[in-house]
């Protein structure tokens, strides 16, 4: 029933369906008391004014109160609250863990939600603190997933989140997480508040790392008392789709302001600092003189408000691709968070099997930028393509530039000669892959950027460099010269991209790169006079329909390809997207944003596109699409008299639009 609409990190814009509505997600759930007269903003007003679609409030609280329970079960929980749109509801595993004890049975609440209405039931699960020995841990969790799986059982119209506990035991989160996984509709990560509380932020990385991998990725994941809106972006990186918060009164409640740079006290401000609208019309110091229920309602409205802004600024950063440095950016708000972040990047493989094959930028917030995933992958594969040569040497070359690869160093020994490589801010990088995300998208920073720690300049690069000038050809060889690079360079791009046994194919087909003349870029190859593959500004090659044709000749099965249900297939031969559940078989190494060849049962080529899921979700996912569609034989310019060109294609120069 989820579905993923756009993606960055592991972070989803997605959305399900619920009784009271589609919930889009990331989405703040704001934590609503019960009893309207207990808030200071109510049901209405958090649907009329502030635009909330999905709250989160406590069942365990209305089941206590004699006179509130059979109001809810006699009208349902939205006619309680007030409150039209989703709600999801809780069990009172928060207040175990803030009085030591519940007052009902697990099989009782359970039922208690469904018979008010709830969109999303909560199973009571076992809070288990962060400290919690191993023993108690572990007899938690099991007891959490005996309870899970009655609830599963019993479960009526409400959709189910099952928690996930474990402490700080990465193999119990585990257990829970794949237990939840098999029983949940939303899977909600717990027993993180006394580390949000504590700042133990690092702390919370380790558990997500641990948690998130062993989550099913075609569910939402909530994460219990993620409110700050500091940490939304790291939230969101980790794939928390969910959060909720009660630190909008809590906070306001101490008169403290909450901003996505941490926490302000009321009394400490002496200056105008927030604009919001809100403090815009009452300014925040004159505010101190008012009395402290004034001063309380204020505060709430300008933390709520604060609140939905940054999730709304982490959802237009998955859109961009950007969500990387928001969480950079946000991580120098505080020394915990800073911590959280070098955790963050000791943890690669989590994010590697989802990382976008392309962006369309990369801006480094600080040095440490260079340890994110993407560069981790692009370091890796730049090793294995040094492996190749022989020789390496590095020069004081710039990127391929406007002047033309005339200039380049010659090849002394054709395409296979020495390997040249160019300074860049990610170290040195063979000539011909300078432009290649994420190197290709950083060639306007500095390549000695200061600050930068010498062994992530030269660290990387290969032992066998040394630092000879290239001897420049003479006007005679710029010609030939130009041409060998040209080979070398579509070898490279397409060997990064299907591997070197295709490239080479590839190229004994007789290939002619076309470069852009106001840039100097690469922008096509081309088979004659037919356009195989369209080089974007990332660098990176996309093939049209006859690109698809000529890939399929030279990769084996199941490479590159993604295979379509045959109800499937006549659609996406019309250019329409291939669906989650359409898809038969793909190659395990499709990541998001990957141009795949959409083939049928029997290996004929449907058309190419672009993954929008990574290869072990193309298979989980019931719903939303697998693979846009950009080329296809039918198409506008496809079919046997030339190329089918991805979107953007046509373009000026043949940009592409398609990475990230
Ligand atoms: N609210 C905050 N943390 C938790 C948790 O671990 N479990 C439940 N059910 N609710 C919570
Ligand atoms: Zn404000």
């Amino acid at each position: 029933m989820f579905e993923v609409l756009d993606r960055d990190g592991l972070a989803r814009i997605g959305r399900f369906p619920t009784p009271h509505g589609t919930v889009e997600t990331p989405v703040l759930l704001p934590v609503l008391h019960p009893l309207r007269s207990r808030s200071v903003v109510d049901g209405p007003e958090l649907w009329s004014r502030w635009g909330v679609r999905a709250l989160i409030t406590s069942s365990y609280i209305l089941y206590r109160d004699a006179r509130l329970r059979e109001e809810a079960v006699a009208h349902g929980i939205h006619h309680v609250t007030g409150f039209p749109g989703t709600i999801m509801t809780d069990s009172g595993a928060f207040q175990q863990h803030a009085y030591g004890h519940v007052e009902v049975s697990p099989p009782e609440i359970l039922g208690f939600q469904d018979r008010i209405g709830s969109d999303v039931a909560t199973v009571l699960d076992e809070f288990i603190e962060p400290d919690a020995p191993r023993a108690s841990a572990t007899r938690g969790v099991e007891e959490t997933i005996r309870r899970s799986e009655a609830a599963r059982a019993l479960r009526g119209a409400s959709l189910l989140a099952v928690p996930v506990q474990g402490g700080l035991f990465p193999q119990l989160r585990e257990r829970s997480a794949l237990a939840a996984s098999g029983l949940g509709d939303i899977l909600a990560v717990g027993g993180i508040v006394p580390l949000l509380e504590r700042y133990r932020f690092r702390e919370l990385v380790e558990v997500l790392a641990a948690t998130r991998p062993h989550l099913a990725p075609e569910k939402p994941v909530h994460l219990f008392g993620m409110g700050h809106p500091m940490l939304f972006a790291l939230g969101a990186l980790f794939g928390g789709d969910l959060f909720d918060s009660s630190s909008y009164h809590k906070f306001a409640r101490r008169e403290s302001l909450l901003f996505p740079e941490g926490t302000v006290p009321l009394a400490a401000l002496r200056e105008e600092v927030c604009g919001c609208t809100l403090c815009a019309e009452r300014p925040l110091l004159s505010l101190a003189h008012r009395p402290l229920p004034e001063r309380v309602e204020h505060l709430t409205r300008h933390n709520l408000l604060q609140c939905l802004l940054e999730m709304r600024r982490v959802r237009q950063a998955i859109r961009e691709g950007t969500l990387w440095e928001l969480v950079e950016r946000r991580a120098t708000g505080h020394p915990a968070l800073w911590a959280a972040l070098g955790e963050t990047y000791r943890h690669p493989e989590v994010f590697l099997p989802t990382e976008p094959w392309s962006r369309r930028t990369f801006r480094p917030i600080f040095p440490a930028s260079f340890s994110r995933p993407s560069v981790v992958r692009f370091r890796r594969a730049l090793a294995e393509y040094r492996e190749g040569f022989s020789e390496s040497r590095v020069g004081p070359l710039r990127a391929l530039s406007p002047a033309g690869l005339a200039t380049a160093p010659a090849l002394e020994n054709g395409p296979d000669g020495p390997l040249w490589e160019a300074p860049t801010p990610l170290g040195p990088v063979p000539l011909e892959l300078t432009e290649i995300y994420p190197a290709g998208v950083l060639l306007g920073y500095p390549d000695d950027w200061e600050g930068l720690p010498q062994e992530d300049v030269h660290g990387s690069a290969d032992p066998r460099t040394s630092p000879i000038p290239p001897s420049p050809p003479g006007p005679a060889e710029g010609e030939a010269n130009a041409q060998r690079w040209g080979q070398r360079q579509v070898r490279a791009i397409l060997q990064w991209t299907w591997g070197q046994a295709a490239a080479r194919a590839l190229l004994e087909m007789g290939l002619v790169p076309q470069y852009s003349r106001a840039t100097g870029r690469l922008r096509q190859i081309r088979h004659g006079n037919v356009v195989l593959f369209v080089v974007g500004n990332d660098g990176l090659p996309r093939p049209t329909f006859q690109g698809g044709r000529a890939l399929s000749g030279v990769l084996p099965p199941p490479s590159g390809r993604v295979v379509a249900h045959p109800d499937a297939a006549p659609f996406v031969a019309q250019g329409r997207s291939l669906f989650a559940r359409h898809v038969t078989d793909r190659d395990p190494r499709i990541v998001p944003s990957f141009p795949v060849l959409v083939v049928d049962g029997s290996d004929g080529l449907l058309g190419v596109g672009v993954s929008l899921l990574a290869a072990h979700e193309m298979t989980r996912f019931t719903r939303g699409v697998a693979v846009r569609v950009t080329a296809h034989p039918s198409g506008r310019s496809g079919g046997s008299s030339g190329a089918a060109e991805p979107r953007g294609g046509e373009a000026g120069d043949g940009e592409t639009d398609i990475g990230k």
